[in-house]
C-alpha cells in the first residue's frame, strides 16, 4: 500500500487525513498546531512529524497537501523535487506561472500532481460528464455552475479563488475545451476589497457559453450545474437533500413553424439511477490508484493549469469591477 504522508490539518485537512486514513494509506501528519495534530494523531494512530521529515523519509512515497493556498506551488515543487508524487487541494497554485512551474517540475521528475478538483470524483457528475462526452444531450451550448452559500468567509482569498475552481473544473471537463474570453463582475459586501460574489461568463470556440455565479454571502447553499444541450438538458443539484432527486435529465421538445416562434413541448424530468458514493473517498483512492498503476489522475497538472487560467482571467475582470465600485 502507497504511504501517504498529510501536510496542513485545518477545517478542510482533517478530512483528507480520515480518508487517507481509512483508506490505509496515512503514513504521519505534519501541523504546526500541536493541539489540533496531537487530536488528529490520536485519532487515526499515526505520528507527527515536520516537513523535513518526511521529505526525507524514502518509506513515503506521496505528499497530500491542505495548506494555505499561497504555499502550494512551493510545497508542490519541494515535495517533487525531494521524489514525492503530489496531491494538492485547490487551487493548484496562485497564478498560471506558478502553475506552469509545478507542470514543468513533474515533468522532469516524472512525479505525479493531482489537484482537489472533488467534484470530478462524485459518482453523479462523473455520470454526466459521460453523458455529455458520449453525446447525449447532443451539441453543448450553454453550461451554468451556481454555487451560494452563507460562508466560509475567507481573508486569504476571495469567494472567487476559493469555490470557483470546482465550477471550472466541471465546466471544462463538460464543454471539452478552455474558453477564448473570461469576463467578471462582483462585489465586496461583507469584506472591504475581498469579493464575496461574483458572477463570470466564458464564451468558447464552439459557440457554447458558460457562466458562473459564485458566492458566500447568500441565505442559503444551492449548488445547482445546468446543462443545454440541442438534444437535452440536465440539472445536476447537489444542494438537494434526496440523492436519487440530484440528477434529472429534460427531454424537452421544440415545435418550429415557417415565421413563427418556437412552442416548447414540455417533458417531465428524468432522474437518473447513480450509485451513492463519498466523492473525497473517491478521490482519495484515484491518488492511490493512480500511483499504484503509474498513470495520469484525471485531474492532473495539466487539467489544474487550465482551471487555473480560467481563474486569473476572470481575477482580473473581477479585481476591475471591484475597483470601478470603489
Ligand atoms: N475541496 C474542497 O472542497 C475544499 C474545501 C475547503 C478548503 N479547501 C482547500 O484546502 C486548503 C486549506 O483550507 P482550509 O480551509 O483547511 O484552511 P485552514 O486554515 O483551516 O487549514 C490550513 C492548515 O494548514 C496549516 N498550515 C499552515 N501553514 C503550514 C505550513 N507551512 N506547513 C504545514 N501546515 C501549515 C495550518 O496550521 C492549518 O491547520 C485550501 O487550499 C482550500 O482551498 C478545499
Amino acid at each position: 500500500m502507497t504511504k501517504i504522508a498529510h501536510v496542513g490539518c485545518g477545517y478542510w485537512g482533517k478530512n483528507l487525513v480520515r480518508n487517507f486514513a481509512q483508506l490505509g494509506a496515512l503514513a504521519a501528519i505534519v501541523e504546526p498546531d500541536e493541539a489540533q495534530a496531537a487530536k488528529l494523531s490520536a485519532e487515526h494512530g499515526v505520528g507527527v512529524q515536520t516537513l523535513e521529515e518526511v521529505l526525507a523519509d524514502p518509506s513515503i512515497e506521496a505528499l497530500s497537501f491542505a495548506t494555505p493556498a499561497v504555499t502550494h506551488a512551493s510545497f508542490a515543487i519541494q515535495a517533487m523535487q525531494a521524489g514525492k508524487h503530489v496531491f494538492m487541494e485547490k487551487p493548484l497554485a496562485l497564478s498560471v506561472e506558478e502553475g506552469q512551474e509545478v507542470l514543468a517540475v513533474a515533468e522532469l521528475t516524472g512525479k505525479l500532481v493531482m489537484v482537489g478538483h472533488l467534484l470530478q470524483y462524485h459518482s453523479i457528475f462523473a455520470k454526466l460528464r459521460d453523458m455529455v462526452q458520449a453525446g447525449e444531450l447532443g451539441r453543448i451550448q450553454h453550461v451554468y455552475s451556481n454555487r451560494m452559500s452563507l460562508g466560509k468567509f475567507r481573508l486569504e482569498e476571495n469567494v472567487w479563488w476559493s469555490f470557483a475552481p470546482h465550477d471550472i473544473s466541471m465546466v471544462l471537463a463538460l464543454v471539452g475545451e478552455e474558453p477564448i474570453s473570461v469576463t467578471a463582475q462582483g462585489n465586496a459586501q461583507v469584506t472591504p476589497g475581498i469579493a464575496d460574489w461574483c458572477t463570470a461568463q466564458c464564451r468558447f470556440a464552439s459557440g457554447a457559453r458558460a457562466h458562473f455565479n459564485i458566492s458566500w454571502y447568500h441565505p442559503f447553499k444551492e449548488q445547482r450545474l445546468v446543462v443545454i444541450g440541442d438534444k437535452g438538458m440536465a440539472v445536476f443539484e447537489d444542494s438537494k437533500p434526496e440523492w436519487a432527486q440530484k440528477l434529472a435529465i429534460y427531454r424537452h421538445g421544440l415545435n418550429r413553424s415557417e415565421g413563427l416562434a418556437p412552442v416548447p413541448v414540455k417533458a417531465d424530468p428524468d432522474y437518473v439511477e447513480v450509485a451513492k458514493n463519498e466523492p473525497l473517498k473517491a478521490e482519495c483512492q484515484h491518488f492511490i490508484d493512480c500511483i499504484a498503476e503509474g498513470r495520469q489522475p484525471l485531474t492532473n497538472a495539466q487539467e489544474g493549469l487550465a482551471v487555473l487560467r480560467v481563474l486569473q482571467l476572470g481575477e482580473a475582470a473581477l479585481q476591475a469591477s471591484l475597483t470601478a465600485q470603489a
